[in-house]
């Protein structure tokens, strides 16, 4: 996708730079059907069947269309338990794109949070950090350390247009690092920040905080999960960097962390995970988990093939006619919701369209899940598969107590490279139904909550008949539509 100019000035829409050759068949289920499954899956949207779903925009992990470049190299992966030239050539793309020496393999982001949190947390110990992400917040407080979020104020105030909503909030890091000094195991900054509607960190904001942890002997880790639409904003949005090639800030970036890991389900459009650190020291003290938890050190609990998919799409994430589809499409859809007067978490992020759950039904309390509630709406409304990034997705306190989130939001992912703008264009026209029709919406309760990342797990039951009611009224405005 590039920046190419349309005739009609009032007419500009994102373009695509590269081509489909590969097509999967979409079913749409009846508005009834759709009543049925979500039910079925306990309201909860993790639990629903692809099979039934239109539009899965539950998450950009792992479901990113692979180039033509990056399928041509899983052919040549080569598949030996030690010395795989394999591991050589991802090495080789880790340092050439992140400027990066060493690495440890793991079979996905996850896996990387559990061994740096094996390695550096213990009971007692605190990670500060801009925000948390939930496999994160789980491994370190498994180890029984407490997450401490630092994100400035702006980004968690919906209205803000702050370009960099991720930012730490440099006074407060400054004042938690002196009262908490001993007790800090690490310190960890996610870029393209999750949970907060993938708000970018800026590259002011990270060296700066890069620098007092030095200053402080605190170890850097940084989550470079999301660093694909993070680096997309820098260059576009940061102005020391407009003139800077991906790669030198990459490199300058990952030469201020001490280590860094991501996803591949979602940086390198591929599967796996990968610990990065040019501190020997560091390394041995990680090392010994890879055997033990994920495999051999050649790959770490990786499918060869992913691996090699993996080293070509790093290259690929250098490239800002790749990186831009994703950032271009959310801030299309965006602008039409916004234009609308849906509230949507603004400005335009990485990763996916979110929207404010709390606005669309500002009485229904945290504990009737409103972003929740928003999830099981769109798949009847559309067949649109979202994900609540809300009250759910919080663990509840050790008292048993709901964790209210801070914010309610439903996140619709957007998929790099695999929909089109017409697509895009049916997610904006449903979720203005749903807005139009907020009123017939009510909360969901839980039936079964399991005690750790109940998200993925649970299931729920409707409040009332709301959802019968929309079906209602979805046939009056809709006809026999599907
Ligand atoms: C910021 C961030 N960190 C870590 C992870 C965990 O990665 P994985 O899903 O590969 O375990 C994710 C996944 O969504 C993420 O968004």
């Amino acid at each position: 996708m590039s920046i190419v100019k349309f005739y009609r000035k009032e007419h500009q829409v994102p373009l695509e730079m590269h081509k489909v050759r590969i097509v999967q068949k979409l079913y749409l289920p009846t508005v009834e059907e759709r009543l049925a499954k979500i039910n079925e899956a306990g309201n909860n949207t993790f639990l629903l069947q692809n099979k039934d779903i239109y539009m899965d925009m539950l998450t950009d992990s792992g479901v990113n269309a692979m180039s033509d470049n990056q399928q041509a190299a899983m052919f040549q992966a080569d598949d030996s338990y030690a010395g795989s030239e394999t591991c050589n050539r991802l090495r080789k793309a880790i340092e050439d794109v992140l400027g990066i020496s060493q690495f440890l393999p793991a079979h996905q982001g996850r896996a990387c949070e559990n061994i740096i949190a094996e390695t550096f947390c213990k009971p007692g110990d605190v990670v500060p950090m801009n925000f948390h992400f939930t496999t994160t917040k789980a491994h370190i407080t498994r180890m029984g350390a407490e997450v401490v979020e630092l994100v400035a104020a702006k980004g968690l105030a919906a209205d803000s247009l702050d370009p960099f909503k991720g930012d730490f909030d440099i006074p407060r890091l400054k004042q938690f690092i002196k009262d908490n000094k001993e007790r800090i195991s690490f310190l960890r900054i996610e870029t393209g920040t999750n949970l907060i509607g993938g708000q970018p960190v800026s590259m002011a904001n990270m060296l700066e905080v890069s620098d007092i942890c030095r200053k402080e002997g605190i170890i850097t880790v940084l989550d470079a999960s999301l660093l694909q639409d993070n680096l997309y904003f820098i260059k576009t949005r940061e102005s020391a960097y407009k003139q800077k090639s991906t790669k030198e800030i990459l490199h300058e970036l990952c030469a201020a962390m001490d280590i860094t890991y991501f996803s591949a389900r979602k940086l390198g459009f591929a599967r796996g995970g990968c610990i990065c650190t040019n501190n020997e020291e560091l390394l041995l003290k990680m090392k010994e988990f890879v055997p033990l938890y994920e495999g051999f050190l050649t790959y770490g609990g990786m499918e060869v093939r992913s691996m090699e998919a993996i080293a070509v799409g790093l290259y690929e994430t250098l490239d800002m006619e790749y990186i831009n589809q994703g950032p271009m499409f959310i801030e299309y859809m965006v602008n039409e919701l916004d234009e609308y007067g849906v509230p949507v978490v603004k400005p335009a992020g990485g990763l996916g369209v979110h929207l404010d759950a709390s606005r669309f039904f500002p009485d229904m309390p945290h504990d009737q899940y409103p972003a929740g509630a928003l999830a099981a709406a769109m798949y009847i409304a559309g067949g649109i598969r979202g994900m609540e990034r809300g009250t759910i997705s919080e663990q509840r306190n050790p008292d048993g107590s709901e964790r209210y989130a801070e914010l309610e939001l439903l996140r619709i992912a957007i998929p790099r490279r695999v929909y089109t703008l017409s697509q895009v264009e049916y997610v904006a026209d449903r979720i203005k139904w749903v807005w139009d029709n907020r009123n017939l919406i009510g909360g969901l309760r839980f039936v079964e909550e399991p005690p750790v990342l109940r998200f993925f797990f649970g299931r729920l039951e409707p409040i009332g008949n709301w959802q019968e009611k929309l079906v209602r009224k979805f046939r009056e405005d809709f006809g026999d539509s599907l």
